[in-house]
């Protein structure tokens, strides 16, 4: 077992096109966010295993040794145990969890021990360990931070396990696994997700995991060549929405309407199309007129989606705030609320840029400046002179 602080970060995602047409077998084009999660991994000697989650105030610790004396074969099926619900039932007496935990508590802890034990039981004892996470991604929003989570965990724990080696050679400020690594990462957080949300895509911790954007259609995903770097206003609207609900709404106006809705599922799906042949194209020195087609990409898809029923007042105001600048903006994932995206031309000056994100801060929204198409999970030097690593060992 490795002795040395690890330091992991994998970033969220946001879906560029296709979502509620991809519940109906189109294709959705899915693309790293640069806001990322950190995880801080120190192998220590006081017995414990120490689980610290500073962004939702959880402080949890086990004894090593209760763990090891507890029955966990029900973990033993195989390389990668799929964690069905007996399963997760099992795991909630191993955790001890109080009855009013709230749930996303739960859910983490539950995720976290279920890739310890799994991954760490193949050491003749179970590791000692003091584990930190810290986000810049907000909870809740779709933004992929459960599946950044568990990234992060399946990377490290794996690290610290050499089932996979460091990639972090000496003067290396940040590093990436290689392809089988990353397979195998993601194939563990895949199964931390299915802890979390019970029957994900798989998309999100495929986009935190490969990085970049990704295709996805029918379960099959498959990664974009060389995609640009673009540069988004990233807002939330901070209104609350349910996901099911609006993917059963577009599914009921489907069925009442087919000969309308169904060719508007067909034009997203063309949108997407479009876009991925578009960032192909781009590869690192962008055309303007390329940004124009992605901008009538987005104003196309933003009046689908509000056809489809999944529009919100506050997304209508995000889109009339970001055009009276010039800018164009769509809802991103299930809409009615939520998250929306702005593309951000090169040549757009600082103060215009902040300007806008003034106007969107005072309808009430949060709105960050990110790029997308960042990199997948990666391995830092915990000492490390990029700042924004050190403010997140800062938050830690
Ligand atoms: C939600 O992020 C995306 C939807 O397409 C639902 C889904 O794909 O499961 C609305």
């Amino acid at each position: 077992m490795l002795s040395e602080v690890l330091l992991v970060s994998a970033p969220g995602k946001v879906i560029l096109h296709g979502e509620h047409a991809v519940v109906h077998g189109k294709v959705a084009l899915a693309v790293a966010l640069n806001l990322r999660t950190f995880l801080r991994l120190q192998p220590h000697s006081n017995g414990k295993v120490d689980l610290s989650l500073p962004n939702i105030g959880i402080k949890w610790a086990w004894d090593v040794a209760r763990l090891q004396l507890l029955d966990t074969s029900f973990l033993e099926q195989g390389d990668v145990t799929t964690p069905t619900p007996e399963l997760v039932e099992k795991l909630k007496e191993v955790a001890g969890l109080p009855d009013d935990c709230a749930v996303t508590e739960s859910l983490a802890v539950l995720a976290f021990l279920y890739l310890y034990l799994s991954i760490c039981r193949k050491q003749r004892a179970l590791p000692s360990l003091d584990i930190a996470v810290w986000s810049e991604l907000p909870h809740g929003a779709g933004l992929g931070s459960s599946a950044a989570y568990s990234v992060c965990l399946a990377a490290a724990l794996l690290t610290v396990c050499e089932e996979i080696p460091n990639p972090l050679k000496d003067g290396d400020c940040v590093n990436r696994w290689t392809k089988e690594d990353l397979e195998l990462i993601n194939k563990w957080a895949f199964q931390g997700e299915r802890v979390i949300h019970g029957n994900p895509s798989g998309v999100d911790n495929a986009v935190s995991t490969w990085g970049g954007a990704l295709r996805y259609q029918q379960g099959k995903i498959s990664s974009l060549k060389r995609p640009p770097a673009l540069q988004i206003l990233l807002t939330n609207t901070k209104v609350p929405r349910n996901t099911r609900t609006l993917v059963a709404g577009v599914r009921n106006r489907l069925l009442k309407f087919p000969e309308i809705v169904a060719p508007l599922l067909t034009s997203i799906d063309a949108i997407s199309l479009e876009c991925e042949r578009v960032l192909g194209e781009m590869g690192e020195a962008p055309a303007p007129e390329q940004y124009l087609v992605l901008e009538e990409l987005i104003d196309m898809n933003q009046h689908h989606l509000n056809a489809l029923g999944v529009g919100h007042a506050s997304l209508d105001q995000l889109c009339q705030v970001t055009r009276a600048r010039g800018l164009h903006s769509k809802l991103t994932g299930a809409g009615g609320g939520g998250c929306g995206i702005t593309l951000l031309k090169p040549g757009l000056e600082q103060p215009e840029v902040e300007a806008t994100k003034q106007a969107l801060t005072s309808c009430g929204f949060d709105c960050w400046e990110t790029s997308i198409g960042a990199p997948g999970v990666s391995i830092h030097s915990a000492t490390s002179l990029d700042s924004r690593v050190q403010q997140a060992l800062d938050g830690l």
